[in-house]
């Protein structure tokens, strides 16, 4: 494999050491703040998004709102500039990993998290959510990958990169990961509503709590029409320890119209998480198993 020319590379005062990882739209690194001496995340625009002057000045925006905030479940951003055409923003590094890391070891060992494990976590992301949506921004792209588990314990959702200020109006270009997209984003990504993640977020508890996704397919554009039109399959008929929890079919109680019937999904979400946690008998003494799970990697 060609050396990455961006390694070693010096961007402010943040040097480039070594990829953490790469998703659809940046590669994210592991980088050093030469002045504070400590550790950051950075995570620099796909070359195949550089000449798009509007995706890259949203990111350049998005980080700037999210720098302003301070939330314990939210990454904080510490800088975001464009140099010499490469747009990259940085951030908190996170020592740990990513719910998605952590559920494809558990799938991999035929183990779920415990239920605590899973509605702290849900919780967490809840709070963060609301946190977000209460400064009219929607994160639009809530899945695991996007919710890192930190050694220390610490539940923290990153990655406002899809997010569109609901004051700036949207771009509609934008289409979210089909398995934990909701409805109404996999109608049309410009009618991404606060619910949205709420749904989103439903989907990342069901897949805790069950193992699997609801819909899944081959065939991205499949995933997003069952999202549409197929009634989410029953928790409980895919993992029995379920019983007696969750009244409705999907862990968030989502109703496919998010604004019929259930006007605040995170109302339902809160509900749902205390349905299951109410359950008797759901054991409960496995709360910190994913970290040493983690650990022996
Ligand atoms: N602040 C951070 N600290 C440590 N690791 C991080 C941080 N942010 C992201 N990562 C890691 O980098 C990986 C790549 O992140 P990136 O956001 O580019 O892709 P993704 O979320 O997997 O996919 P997508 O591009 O579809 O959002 C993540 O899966 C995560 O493990
Ligand atoms: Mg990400």
């Amino acid at each position: 494999m060609a050396e990455d020319p961006l390694i070693g590379r010096q961007l402010a005062n943040y040097q480039i050491v070594r990829l953490i990882g790469h998703g659809g739209m940046a590669q994210v690194y592991y980088g050093w703040d030469v002045r504070l001496e400590r550790p950051v995340a950075i995570k620099v625009i796909d070359a195949r998004y550089r000449g798009n002057p509007a995706y890259a000045q949203r990111f350049v925006n998005e980080a700037r709102v999210v720098a302003t905030w301070r939330h314990e479940h939210i990454v904080q951003v510490y800088y975001a500039d464009e140099d010499d055409g490469l747009y990259y923003f940085v951030m908190e590094f996170v020592d740990g990993y990513s719910l998605a890391e952590v559920l494809a070891q558990y799938r991999a060992q035929g183990r779920l998290l415990s239920l605590d494990e899973a509605l702290r976590i849900g919780f967490a992301v809840a709070g963060a959510l609301d946190y977000a949506h209460q400064r009219g921004v929607i994160h639009r792209d809530v899945k695991p990958s996007n919710i890192m588990l930190a050694n220390d314990g610490r539940v923290i959702l990153t990655d406002f990169g899809l997010a569109l200020d609901l004051h700036q109006g949207s771009m509609g270009e934008v289409f979210g990961t089909p398995h934990y997209i909701s409805p109404e984003q996999a109608r049309r990504s410009a009618s991404a509503v606060p619910q949205s993640d709420v749904y989103s977020l439903g989907v990342v508890l069901f897949e805790m709590l069950t193992g699997v996704v609801p819909f899944d397919d081959p065939s991205p554009t499949s995933v997003a029409l069952q999202h549409i039109t197929t009634p989410p399959p029953s928790p409980r008929g895919i993992n029995p320890a379920l019983s007696g929890a969750h009244r409705s079919g999907h862990p968030d109680g989502a109703e496919q119209d998010p604004c019929r019937a259930i006007p605040d999904r995170r109302r339902a979400a809160r509900r749902a998480c205390a349905d299951v946690a109410g359950l008797p008998g759901f054991p409960r003494h496995e709360a910190t198993a994913h970290r040493r799970a983690t650990q022996v990697r």
